[in-house]
C-alpha cells in the first residue's frame, strides 16, 4: 500500500515541484499543497515560483495559466479531464464571430477560459480584481465580457457599465436557489450570507457579502458571527472550518435531496493522481509558442493593474 502523502512530499523535494492548490480541491489535497487560493492568487504563485515543476490541483485552465506564465517549464495536471462548464461555453471560433459584432469594444475575460479565448481578450480578470480592473477604464470605455454572464452582470450592476456579456455559466454556482438559501436563512436567521458572484444575481441580492473564494474566506476570519451560509463550492468550507473552527458554515443545498455543490471537475483530482502525475511527470500541459505569445499579454496586464491598484 503506497503512503500517497509521504511519496507526494519525497517527490517534491527530488524534482524541485510545488503543488499549487484551488480552494475547491479535496480537503486532502488541499493540506498538501505548497499553497492554495483563489484564481488571482494561483496565477500570482504561478507567475513567482522559482520550482521546476508546477504541479496543477485545480482544472485545465488553471493548470494552461500557469503553462502561459511558464513556457520552459512542465505544468503537471493529475485529471487532464478536469474541465470548466465556463470555459467549455465559449469556443474560440464563436468567440471570434461574437467579437467582431462589436468592433469598437475591448474584451475582458474571466480567467476560466481556455487559452484559445485569453488570446482574443484585452485584459484577463478574476473574481478577486474584475470590479477594480473594469473600474480602471474609463466610464464611456465599450467593453465585451465573456465568458460568465453571472459575474458580468453583478460587475455592470456594481459600476453602472453596459458590458456586453457572453452567455455563460458555471454550472456549480447558477445551480443554487433563492429558495434554498432563504429556507436555510428561515432555520438560521442569526447566520451570514456569504456568495461567490457567479451565482445568479437574485441570489447575489440575498447575500450580505459577495466575493471570490479568497475574500469570502478572510470574510469569515475577519467577522465575528457565529455562523455562515455559503452558497459557494463545498471545497471552500475546509479553509473556512480551519482558520475558524469555533464558527459554523452551512453550504447551500442544491436541492432537497442533496446538500453536496461539488464541482464535477475540480473533484476528478485525487491523492493518488496527484501522486502518479508527479511520478511520471504526466499528464502535461502543451501549448503552442504562438498561442503562449498572445495569451500571455492580456494576463501579464491582469497581474500589471492588479500590482498597480494594490490588490496582489
Ligand atoms: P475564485 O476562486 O477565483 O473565486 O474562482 C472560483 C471558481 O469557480 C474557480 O473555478
Ligand atoms: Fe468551472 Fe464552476 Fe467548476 Fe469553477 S466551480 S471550475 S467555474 S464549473
Amino acid at each position: 500500500m503506497i503512503d500517497y502523502v509521504q511519496e507526494i512530499e519525497r517527490l517534491k523535494i527530488e524534482k524541485n515541484a510545488i503543488i499549487l492548490a484551488h480552494y475547491y480541491q479535496i480537503p486532502e489535497i488541499q493540506d498538501i499543497a505548497d499553497y492554495v487560493g483563489d484564481s488571482l492568487g494561483l496565477a500570482q504563485a504561478a507567475a513567482e515560483t522559482k520550482a521546476e515543476i508546477i504541479v496543477f490541483a485545480g482544472v485545465h485552465f488553471m493548470a494552461e495559466t500557469a503553462k502561459i506564465l511558464n513556457p520552459n517549464k512542465k505544468v503537471l495536471l493529475p485529471d487532464l479531464e478536469a474541465g470548466c462548464s465556463l470555459a467549455a461555453s465559449c469556443h474560440p471560433v464563436d468567440f471570434a464571430k461574437f467579437r467582431s459584432k462589436y468592433p469598437d469594444h475591448i474584451v475582458l475575460s474571466y480567467i476560466n477560459c481556455t487559452a484559445g479565448i485569453k488570446e482574443l481578450s484585452d485584459v484577463i480578470v478574476t473574481s478577486g480584481n474584475a470590479v477594480q480592473i473594469v473600474e480602471s477604464f474609463p466610464k464611456d470605455q465599450k467593453i465585451i465580457f465573456a465568458p460568465d454572464k453571472n459575474l458580468g452582470a453583478y460587475i455592470n450592476q456594481l459600476t453602472g457599465r453596459n458590458m456586453i456579456l457572453w452567455d455563460g455559466i458555471c454550472e456549480v454556482h447558477d445551480q443554487l436557489t433563492t429558495e434554498a438559501i432563504i429556507n436555510l436563512k428561515l432555520l438560521n436567521p442569526e447566520a451570514q450570507v456569504i456568495a461567490h458572484p457567479e451565482c445568479d444575481g437574485a441570489i447575489l441580492t440575498l447575500a450580505d457579502m459577495v466575493g471570490s473564494t479568497t475574500a469570502m474566506l478572510k470574510y469569515t476570519e475577519n467577522t465575528n458571527f457565529k455562523k455562515y451560509i455559503v452558497a459557494s463550492e463545498t471545497g471552500i468550507l475546509h479553509q473556512m472550518q480551519k482558520k475558524s473552527p469555533e464558527k459554523e458554515f452551512l453550504v447551500v443545498p442544491k436541492d432537497e435531496t442533496c446538500s453536496c455543490n461539488d464541482c464535477p471537475y475540480m473533484k476528478l483530482n485525487t491523492l493518488e493522481k496527484l501522486y502518479l502525475a508527479m511520478k511520471n511527470e504526466s499528464p502535461n500541459i502543451e501549448l503552442e509558442a504562438d498561442v503562449i505569445d498572445r495569451a500571455k499579454k492580456p494576463i501579464i496586464k491582469m497581474l500589471d493593474i492588479s500590482k498597480k491598484l494594490g490588490l496582489i
